[in-house]
């Protein structure tokens, strides 16, 4: 332990009081042992540090920040090196504001489209998130503060992500949704690490102590303090026996009796606390050294650049026909759609910035060159027809010599909280776009959209540039983009399927209960559609230029390929080469190809230059179920080498010495899983891949039951407080805006409320909630106020003997 000195000046009362929040951004100090408190905040894209009333949805205003683009924008830069720099950045602006915790960036697997806070994860592959993220933490921590990469793990959907519990078998666990957190761990070294919501296999993530004893702690060498994410604890005594540090948000005295009692029964040690302590004590001293060293100011006109750089190298040319773009100077361009006048450029929850400026696609058309004919914002960004401002739209279309539409999600669509409902565009922003190509062939769509989008529209447009959710200085990219001034770079880092219906675990997402059945298994994404031949709009990896690349002259063995790649065009352009591993023939099941390392290289015309890509521990590897550790199929590979998942340029067939361990599949009938094709898994071959049976989905009248859940319960006051939520949620749903609070609270589990009530209400008094739900009215109900009282003398006793301490 590095701080004996100071734990040994700590009662036990005051090291359990130090595991736990004192506000909902801040820990707990002591005095005299010299513990200083700390700030913790989001986010993932800008810092979001609230001054005044603080919460853990982004519904309080913050101090203004740089806003960049969101994890999903800049992970189509496939620049780690500018993750990095954002990060700097990042880090920079939070030691400013006194923040020693920057609670990102987030980075779980893409299983589905659907899934609401897609915008802030990377992407669908756990190499390039883990790439991604690894460069976002090295550049947050090199202003000495702490980045806090989340979350861990397997939380991949909003729906009752505090109850959720995310079936999966152990490869799966391990290749799709540990790897990215894996090279965060090993090549970045985070200080903290924020726990998920979830269970993973019937045991919270922040109490399991497979994934932060034996893989995060044993396996990866984390050194860190493992936070909760806020209200995530369920058994806080578990929690810290088995790898979890901090509790946030404030969950006040209760959570310090509770550890205190755990001590005292036996069922933790007191050797835990302190170990969780000495963790605590590295973050806290080492991030607020840092902050009490900084500047207190930053330079907001280069971040805004910085983030306008961002925005640029992430645009992806989906569509690109006739060469339509870039448009010439003095073209006379139509702008039409809500989205140039305000922006779509962030997502909604946690992560939203209170950005210092925003621009707007408008303004900054003003010195593109281009000649605007003027702007008609075309349709009702909530989705309400509105033939009006279509028929201004499609006249003002045909003035023109091409139209820019600016279609796109709006706000509430894509949010923490909430899943989205399906992957279309708004159907009024689809008929205005068959329209005004009627009046105008000459139609280039932007869209900005945190998530892949179904574009049975394609045909409709010439031009298709995504610009994800471009920060606060998005807007001028994509101008930039429009007039050639930055030739697109990005490519996609999430597959665009032609349908919902086509994706992988449509039939096992968000479903009623509280299991989640990861029974894709490990074909998410690209590892699906190609394994199972099904068809794409866009592929993994795919984006236009205004230039064009050739690839020649690959050598490569087993670690790594070398090859030439000439920008054959009349411009200078970025060309993002990637490289796929697949075994053909193999023994043991896999997806078709997988992405094992990249590169983005930049060419003026008519340059070439060698690049390597170099292949690490994680190119062949499998885990393997049966020696419960990480094998290699011996035998041939082949390197593919392409411009994007589906457009493989030069092959390579490499020799690669295995680790010669017993096929954990053999005799096991696993068709779907050896085809690809696992959109319906039978029971039956689902439960041989997770080598148990498919866990019971009843709702239990339990401490995490979920508010949502209460009309399962006998207590007519809990379907009372049921309905009355229901018909706010509904209410909010017609209104076409989702309350965001009352969503958060149907999905609550009921010891929630202990945990993110500041100690207004303690684990007892849910209890007695618990109690009343299960039909024991009058006792619950008795519970319920002896708990009350309890708790408010004790807490007030508790926090005396702390204050003078
Ligand atoms: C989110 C986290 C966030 C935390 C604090 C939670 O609701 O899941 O990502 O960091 O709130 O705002």
């Amino acid at each position: 332990m590095k701080h004996t000195d100071s734990i040994t000046k700590l009662n036990l009362e005051q090291k359990c009081a130090l595991l736990s929040g004192d506000t909902v951004f801040t820990t707990r100090g002591c005095k005299n042992a010299g513990v200083p408190s700390i700030t913790l905040s989001d986010g993932p894209n800008g810092v979001r540090k609230q001054a005044g009333a603080a919460d853990h949805l982004g519904l309080n205003p913050s101090v203004p920040a740089t806003c960049f683009p969101t994890a999903a924008t800049v992970a189509c830069s496939w620049d780690p090196a500018l993750g990095e720099e954002i990060g700097r950045a990042m880090g920079e602006e939070a030691a400013a504001q006194e923040v020693a915790v920057l609670l990102g960036p987030g980075l779980n697997t893409k299983r589905s489209p659907l899934c609401g806070r897609n915008f802030e994860y990377f992407s669908e592959d756990p190499y390039l998130s883990g790439k991604m993220a690894a460069a976002y933490v090295r550049g947050i921590q090199s202003e000495g503060i702490s980045a806090c990469p989340k979350h861990f793990a397997v939380n991949s959907q909003e729906l009752r992500r505090m109850a959720s519990d995310s079936v999966v078998d152990e490869r799966t666990l391990r290749e799709l949704y540990l790897t990215g957190f894996e090279i965060v761990v090993k090549e970045a070294h985070p200080k903290a690490l924020m726990s998920s919501y979830n269970l993973i296999n019937g045991i919270y993530a922040n109490e399991n102590a497979h994934l932060l004893q034996d893989i995060l702690r044993e396996e990866w060498g984390f050194d860190g303090a493992v936070v909760t994410d806020w209200g995530g604890s369920n058994d806080h005594a578990l929690g810290v026996k088995n790898g979890s540090t901090l509790e946030m948000p404030a969950p006040g005295g209760d959570a310090v009796r509770e550890l205190l009692a755990a001590v005292r029964s036996g069922k933790i040690a007191e050797a835990d606390v302190d170990a969780r302590l000495d963790e605590l004590l590295t973050l806290v001293l080492d991030t607020h050294a840092a902050v009490e060293r900084h500047s207190r100011s930053f330079d907001a006109d280069a971040h805004h650049a910085l983030a306008r750089r961002a925005a640029g190298e992430s645009v992806v040319l989906l569509k690109n026909d006739d060469a339509l773009l870039p448009l010439a100077e003095g073209t006379r361009v139509a702008v039409i759609g809500d989205f140039a006048e305000t922006p779509r450029y962030q997502g909604a929850g946690s992560s939203a910035v209170n950005s210092i400026k925003v621009d707007t696609f408008l303004d900054c058309l003003n010195d593109s060159g281009l000649h605007s004919v003027g702007f008609a914002p075309g349709f009702d960004r909530q989705g309400k027809p509105d033939a009006a401002k279509q028929a201004e739209a499609v006249a003002l279309a045909a003035e023109a010599d091409a139209v820019l539409l600016c279609l796109g999600l709006d706000e509430i669509k894509e949010s923490e909280g909430l899943d989205r409902s399906d992957m279309k565009l708004a159907d009024n922003q689809i008929e205005l776009l068959q329209a005004v190509r009627e009046a105008n062939p000459n139609t280039v769509v932007i869209v900005n959209a945190g998530a892949s989008l179904e574009t049975p529209w394609l045909a409709h447009c010439k031009a298709l540039v995504y610009g994800a959710l471009g920060g606060q200085a998005g807007a001028g990219a994509m101008v930039d983009v429009l007039t050639g001034k930055i030739n697109p770079g990005g490519k996609l880092a999430e597959t665009w399927a032609n349908a919902y219906a086509d994706t992988p675990a449509r039939d096992h997402f968000a479903g009623p209960g509280r299991t989640v059945q990861y029974r894709e298994g490990l074909y998410v994404g690209y590892r699906y559609y190609q394994t199972a031949g099904v068809p794409v709009a866009f592929p993994f990896g795919h984006g236009l230029s205004y230039t064009q690349f050739a690839y020649s002259d690959m050598h490569a063995d087993a670690h790594s390929a070398t090859l030439t790649v000439t920008n054959t065009g009349d411009r200078a352009g970025a060309e993002i080469v990637q490289l796929y591993v697949a075994k053909p023939n193999a023994e043991i099941f896999r997806p078709a190809q997988e992405l094992k390392a990249f590169a983005k290289v930049k060419l003026a015309a008519g340059e070439s230059k060698t690049v390597t890509l170099t292949l690490d521990d994680k190119a062949f590897r499998y885990w393997n179920t049966r020696t419960d550790s990480w094998e290699v199929e011996g035998g041939t590979y082949e390197l593919r080498v392409g411009a994007s998942s589906a457009d493989i340029r030069l092959t390579a067939a490499v020799e690669v010495i295995g680790t010669d361990a017993l096929n954990p599949y053999a005799g096991k009938a696993l068709p779907h899983y050896q085809s690809g094709k696992v959109q319906t898994v039978p029971d039956a071959e689902w439960e041989t891949l997770l080598g148990r049976p498919i866990p019971d989905d009843r709702v239990k009248i339990d401490r995490n039951m979920t508010l949502g859940e209460l009309n399962h319960g006998r207590s007519p006051l809990g379907w009372l407080v049921w309905a009355v939520m229901t018909a706010r949620l509904n209410a909010s749903y017609k209104k076409g805006k989702p309350d965001l609070n009352v969503l958060f609270q149907y999905n609550m589990p009921l010891r929630a409320l202990a945990k993110m009530t500041n100690g207004a209400i303690s684990m007892g008094m849910v209890d007695g909630i618990v109690m009343e739900v299960q039909g024991f009215w009058v006792i619950g109900l008795v519970r319920v106020i002896f708990e009350a009282v309890k708790n408010v003398i004790l807490n007030a006793q508790l926090e005396n003997r702390l204050r003078n301490s």
